[in-house]
């Protein structure tokens, strides 16, 4: 475990570190970020009293849409473990209480020669502090000190999501991919919702939520088709 004060961001930390080498399992925490990074590049704010780490893998094959729902099913398990709370997974990488983001993961891969080297997982999770100091995204964020009436400890709740990704990823690796993706279904509150999302290319569709395949993927109805959209297919999502 490589636990600091304050980085820019552990994501880029622990990209760094495999790079240079650092094995499967490598852990990179920190207390806050300058410059913590989301999905399409987005700020990641970090203040004090969150959970913010990343997880080198170095997986046997190509998996790329299902790390981050595997690292957000792990996260669920972790908050089922602090209370009466229903966290579940919005597609893609978004874990949510009562329709609030509370959570997100960030899967990077990196190639070389065409090959998938490594991937980190970047998990980040509001814990101890009040969504207002969210700023302007605080409407539709909570944290686990306002979803609970009370703090969580910081060590034993990350260390419940590095155990419960510990036991998915092995088994994950071990038995493929169906009993894995099979959980993740039955936590997906985008499933039977209709949904809105802004494409790559700029434009808004709405669709309904029919399925998650086998990859991860989001199979979405639209006007006599079906989409099959993988997380970099969509910059935001929303549930109506
Ligand atoms: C998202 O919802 O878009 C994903 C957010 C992921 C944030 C985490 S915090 C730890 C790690 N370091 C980063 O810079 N980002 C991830």
């Amino acid at each position: 475990m490589n636990e600091y004060r304050k980085v820019d961001s552990t994501q880029k930390l622990a990209g760094s570190m495999a790079l240079r080498g650092a094995p499967e399992g490598t852990v990179v925490v920190a207390t806050t970020q300058s410059e913590g990074r989301g999905r399409y590049s987005r700020r990641w704010k970090s203040p004090q009293g969150g959970l913010f780490l990343s997880l080198v893998l170095k997986p046997g094959r190509e998996r790329a849409p299902l790390f981050a729902l595997v690292g957000a099913l792990a996260v669920v398990h972790a908050i089922e473990n602090e209370g009466e709370l229903a966290p579940m997974i919005r597609w893609p990488n978004d874990v949510i209480i009562n329709g609030k983001k509370v959570g997100g993961v960030l899967a990077t891969g990196s190639y070389a020669g065409g090959t998938l080297s490594h991937v980190v997982v970047g998990i980040g999770v509001n814990c101890n502090f009040n969504a207002s100091k969210l700023g302007r995204t605080s409407g539709r964020a909570t944290t686990l000190f306002n979803a609970l009436g009370k703090s969580v400890d910081l060590v034993s709740f990350r260390n419940g999501i590095l155990g419960s990704f510990a036991g998915l990823y092995s088994g994950w690796e071990r038995e493929g991919d169906l009993k894995v993706v099979t959980e993740i279904r039955g936590r997906l509150s985008t499933l039977g919702r209709q949904v809105i999302y802004l494409s790559r290319s700029g434009s808004r569709v709405e669709g309904k939520a029919r399925g998650l395949s086998r990859d991860g993927s989001l199979l979405v109805s639209t006007s006599g088709r079906t989409a099959r959209l993988r997380p970099e297919d969509v910059r935001w999502i929303r549930e109506l």
